[in-house]
C-alpha cells in the first residue's frame, strides 16, 4: 500500500491531507510567507519533528544510506558541513557510536561546520571553516586515523546567481574528495551535494579513478525543484588507485 514520508497510507479515498494555508502577516514578505506554507505542509519536515531529528535533511542520508548501506555499526564517520546536526544524528544512531546495539562494533562520528552546532551525544563536533588553510590537516588530528565513510552536505548560501551557486558547491565538494582520499579506508564510501549544472563532470572522472562503483542520487528527500543531487561513491581503491591516477 501506497505510503508517504509521515508512515500514512496515501492510496484509496478521503486521504487528502488538509494543507495548512499561511496568511500574509504586516511585515512578512511574500517568500517568506511561501517558505512558511512549504515548511508547514511538508510532511518530511513534520516527520523530522516526530521523530527528534533536527532537520528534514536527515531523511535524504536515511534513503542514500537504504541504499548503499553504508553507516554500519563499527564505522568511522567524518560529516563535513553537519549543522544543525541532522545527517550526525543518524550517523550516530547507525555507526552506534554510543554502544547502545550490544554486541555490535561502536562507531565514531566526526562532525565539521562553519557554524556552531549544539551538541548531540555520540558525535565529536567542531567550528571550521573547510576551505581554510590547513583545515584538512586539522581534521585529520580530530580524527587521529583513517575513516570508513566521508560524507558532506556543505553548501555556501545562495549567491541567487544559479551557475556561481553551482560552481562554489561543486569546489566544496572538490575539497571534500581529495580530503576523502587521504583519509579513507580501502573499501570505504564519499557520499556528497552536488548541484546539477555542468561542472561537475571533471568530478565524476577523479572519483571514477579512485571508487570501484559511483552513482549519481536524488533521494525523495530532495526536493524535486532544486537542482540538488548526490554523489555516492562506494569502493574506495585506496593508495594504488592514487598512483595509478598519478601516473596517467
Ligand atoms: C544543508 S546544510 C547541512 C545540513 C546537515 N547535513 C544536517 O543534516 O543538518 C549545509 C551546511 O554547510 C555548511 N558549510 C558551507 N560551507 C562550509 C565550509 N566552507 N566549511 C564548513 N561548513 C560549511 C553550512 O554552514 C551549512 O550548515
Amino acid at each position: 500500500m501506497a505510503k508517504d514520508p509521515t508512515g500514512k497510507n496515501t492510496s484509496g479515498r478521503g486521504q487528502r491531507e488538509l494543507k495548512v494555508k499561511v496568511k500574509t502577516a504586516r511585515g512578512r514578505t511574500l517568500s517568506s510567507t511561501r517558505w512558511l506554507q512549504r515548511q508547514l505542509n511538508d510532511p518530511y519536515v513534520k516527520r523530522a519533528q516526530a521523530e527528534g531529528y533536527r532537520g528534514r535533511a536527515a531523511f535524504k542520508i536515511l534513503e542514500l544510506d537504504e541504499k548503499f548501506r553504508f553507516l554500519v555499526p563499527g564505522a568511522r564517520v567524518v560529516d563535513l558541513g553537519c549543522a544543525p546536526g541532522g545527517w550526525c544524528q543518524v550517523a550516530v544512531k547507525r555507526v552506534n557510536a554510543l554502544g547502545e546495539k550490544s554486541g555490535k562494533a561502536v562507531g565514531t562520528v566526526l562532525g565539521i561546520d562553519l557554524q556552531e552546532v549544539d551538541q548531540i551525544p555520540g558525535a565529536d563536533l567542531h567550528v571550521l571553516d573547510f576551505l581554510a588553510e590547513g583545515a584538512d590537516e586539522q581534521v585529520k588530528a580530530w580524527l587521529g586515523g583513517k575513516a570508513d565513510v566521508v560524507m558532506s552536505d556543505m553548501a555556501a548560501s545562495s549567491s541567487g546567481h544559479k551557475q556561481t551557486d553551482h560552481l562554489r558547491i561543486i569546489s566544496l565538494c572538490e575539497a571534500a574528495a581529495y580530503f576523502a582520499f587521504d583519509v579513507l579506508e580501502e573499501g570505504g564510501t564519499f557520499a556528497a551535494k552536488v548541484l546539477a549544472g555542468g561542472a561537475e563532470g571533471e568530478l565524476q572522472k577523479i572519483l571514477k579513478q579512485r571508487f570501484a562503483k559511483v552513482a549519481n542520487v536524488k533521494p525523495p528527500a530532495s526536493r524535486a525543484d532544486s537542482s540538488e543531487k548526490f554523489v555516492v561513491a562506494t569502493g574506495f581503491r585506496g593508495v594504488a588507485a592514487r598512483e595509478d591516477a598519478a601516473s596517467e
